[in-house]
């Protein structure tokens, strides 16, 4: 039963993702860490997370999208156990295979990666139970599984959109909504690139292992938001592992109760 819907994401994975056109310009904000048109320092916050009466760190990056960066939630030592669980998986199993076919046209991703489920493995579902337990605007439980992706020197994850094509995922956004949220877990970082870019917003960011970047691709009218465009840059030297909860819409409606207007939602929760 897990393999037919994992084989089922896998194809929804590289069949679903819009991609824009495959240059070498779509790189040309990856050189320097970028923050936004906003500023950097109004952004930082802290809060006191209820669970663990942690102090966590977090930073807004934008408030349109709204995308958060959280420092430091999950442990370092976790991070590393995860790490060594995601290279006892299988991570070659979603390598998109051959050579570029021109040198315009190339590949949507050069990585390696798996997907796995919530709490399948122990230290994958200690992080998942943390992510929860800090992350309470959202049901994380209505994710798809962990993707695992794995690049080393030449990886990359060309520009694109991680909600659904309504039109070519009829059954899963039908029965589980878009994937209005994307939560991304740093779990080794690249020594050179690497680093994570939305080139529509000026952000290209480098967070830190056991960093966790959320944000929101769809807005509270189902419409997907064309803001979200990102990527992973090009890494130069070492290896990025990230861990990805694809948070699906259907089932929120208790964690992120209202939204403000069609194009915006209550975001109080995600530091709170
Ligand atoms: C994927 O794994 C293979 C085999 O271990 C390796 O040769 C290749 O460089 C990896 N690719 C990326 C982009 O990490």
């Amino acid at each position: 039963m897990y393999r037919i819907l994992l084989i089922f994401l896998n194809i929804c994975l590289v069949y679903s993702d819009e991609v824009i056109e495959f240059n070498e310009k779509m790189w040309e904000k990856c050189g320097k860490e970028l923050r936004g048109d906003s500023g950097k320092d109004v952004n930082l916050v802290c809060f006191r997370s209820s669970e663990y009466l942690l102090i966590q760190k977090i930073e807004i990056l934008s408030l349109r999208p709204f995308i958060i960066q959280y420092h430091n939630m999950v442990h370092r030592r976790l991070a590393k156990r995860a790490v060594l669980e995601a290279e006892a998986l299988q991570l070659e199993q979603l390598r998109i295979s051959g050579k570029t076919e021109t040198p315009e046209k190339s590949q949507v991703r050069a990585a390696n990666g798996t997907w796995l489920i919530h709490t399948k493995r122990p230290n994958f579902a200690r992080m998942f139970w943390n992510l929860q337990a800090n992350i309470r605007a959202l049901d994380l439980s209505t994710a798809e599984p962990w993707q695992i992706l794995s690049y080393n020197s030449e990886g990359y994850y060309a520009p694109h959109y991680d909600f659904l094509n309504p039109e070519t995922n009829k059954v899963l956004v039908e029965s589980r909504g878009n994937r209005i949220a994307t939560v991304l877990v740093i779990l080794q970082i690249a020594k050179k690139g690497g680093t994570t870019v939305f080139p529509k917003i000026n952000i290209n960011i480098r967070p830190k292992i056991g960093d966790v970047v959320v944000w929101l691709n769809t807005l509270p009218d189902g419409e997907s938001d064309s803001q979200t465009l990102h990527a992973a840059c090009p890494i130069k030297e070492g290896t990025k592992i990230g861990a990805t909860l694809w948070v699906h819409a259907k089932g929120q409606e208790f964690s992120m109760p209202c939204a403000l207007d069609d194009q915006t939602y209550d975001t109080k929760h995600f530091f709170a």
